[in-house]
């Protein structure tokens, strides 16, 4: 079976971190988060992957036509923004059989070859994955009834409009003759349009609600969690070839003081140099970072190329490329930092 995933260009809530690099690709574990994606596709045998992107994308540069990662990669490109079911439209050519579609900022355990054992056995058109959320308002809600078949899609919700905690996985079997309902060179939805008109239509649509991990890596915070929870063996390690429970990551070539401390659960990317007594506490850094003497960095995100001074400290926050810390500065919890500026 192939995959399309899906690539949208503006990754607005995500920044400062995805200014120079697409979401898609933002180091997760030291390792571009498709990456983690594509391992996990393997392991349910699907290995034909179609990268759907809203505009052309430096993706490719990553991971070519995704030989060196055992699998098989086309690109299709949109001249505009052609929505979630418009961009699958927009690959028809690659989809002649029932296909899988995933969500491009989503990492889950959700087991996806029984999904499709489920989807065939129930002769469905279309099955989603649920997860259980907390707050499902800004997410995609979904109502079925006692045999799984979806009864209701709600895309964003308003409070008063919250009837389960299940929402939409991002994860869809899709039958090829659906094609023909999307029209082409269109945007088009299948949260807000396709879903709903084929619900309408009472079309089988059926749910697959799974209880295992699940993360939309959406904002910086989302970000941080999905690296802790991969250190601390919460989603499958099986799935994505990591040891799990490991508290403290380390890149190649990074040097790291013998008195500098990490407290876990952190990543530190390659080249990094970390000098005498500074202390990183549950934090993400990139590549090529200096942290000087006594700085202290804590539950932030460090993106390539910063500077931090000594004696600085960092708590909160979330420095975007080649940012430079003075000396001694302190910023203010909650900041974000955009890319080439001093602080
Ligand atoms: N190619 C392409 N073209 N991809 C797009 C486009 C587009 O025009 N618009 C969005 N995408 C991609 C995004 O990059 C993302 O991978 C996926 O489609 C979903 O879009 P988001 O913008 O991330 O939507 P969301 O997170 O608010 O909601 C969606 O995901 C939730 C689960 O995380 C919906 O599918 C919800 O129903 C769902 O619950
Ligand atoms: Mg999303």
């Amino acid at each position: 079976m192939k995959a399309v995933i899906l690539i949208g260009g503006e990754a607005t809530r995500m920044r400062p971190l995805t200014q120079n690099i697409p979401k898609a690709v933002v180091p997760v574990l030291n390792t571009p988060f498709l990456e983690l994606v594509f391992r996990y596709l393997s392991q349910h045998g699907i290995r034909d992957i179609i990268l759907a992107q809203s505009r052309r994308l430096p993706i490719a540069g990553y991971f070519d036509d995704g030989s060196q990662f055992g699998i098989r990669i086309d690109y299709t490109n949109e001249d505009a923004p052609l929505d979630t079911a418009g961009a699958v439209k927009n690959a028809e050519k690659y989809l002649n059989e029932a296909f899988l579609v995933l969500n491009g900022d989503v990492l889950t355990d959700v087991d996806i070859s029984a999904m499709v054992s489920f989807h065939r056995q129930k002769r469905a058109k279309v099955t989603i994955a649920l997860t259980p959320v907390d707050d499902p308002t800004s997410y995609g809600l979904v109502e079925t009834d006692d045999e799984n078949r979806i009864t209701r899609f709600l895309e964003k919700p308003r409070p008063d409009q919250i009837t389960t905690n299940l929402i939409n996985a991002g994860i869809y079997v899709i039958e090829a003759d659906v094609l023909a309902r999307i029209p082409l060179q269109t945007s088009f939805s299948f949260e807000r349009e396709l879903f709903p008109q084929l619900l309408a239509q009472d079309e089988p649509i059926y749910a697959y609600p799974s209880a295992g991990y699940w993360i939309d890596i959406g904002t910086p915070q989302k970000y941080l969690q999905l690296n802790q929870d991969l250190l601390a063996g919460k989603a499958s390690s099986r799935n994505y070839g990591f040891i799990p429970n490991i508290d403290v990551l380390l890149g190649d070539k990074t040097s790291l003081n013998p008195k500098a401390q990490i407290k876990g659960p952190a990543v530190i990317g390659s080249g990094c140099t970390i000098e005498e007594d500074a202390l990183i506490e549950q934090s993400v850094i990139w590549q090529q970072v200096k942290i000087g003497r006594r700085a202290k960095v804590k539950n932030s995100i460090v993106a390539n190329h910063c500077q931090l001074g000594d004696d600085c400290v960092i708590q909160d926050a979330v420095l975007g490329d080649n940012v430079t810390v003075t000396r001694g500065a302190r910023l203010a919890p909650g900041s974000k930092i955009q890319p080439d500026t001093t602080v």
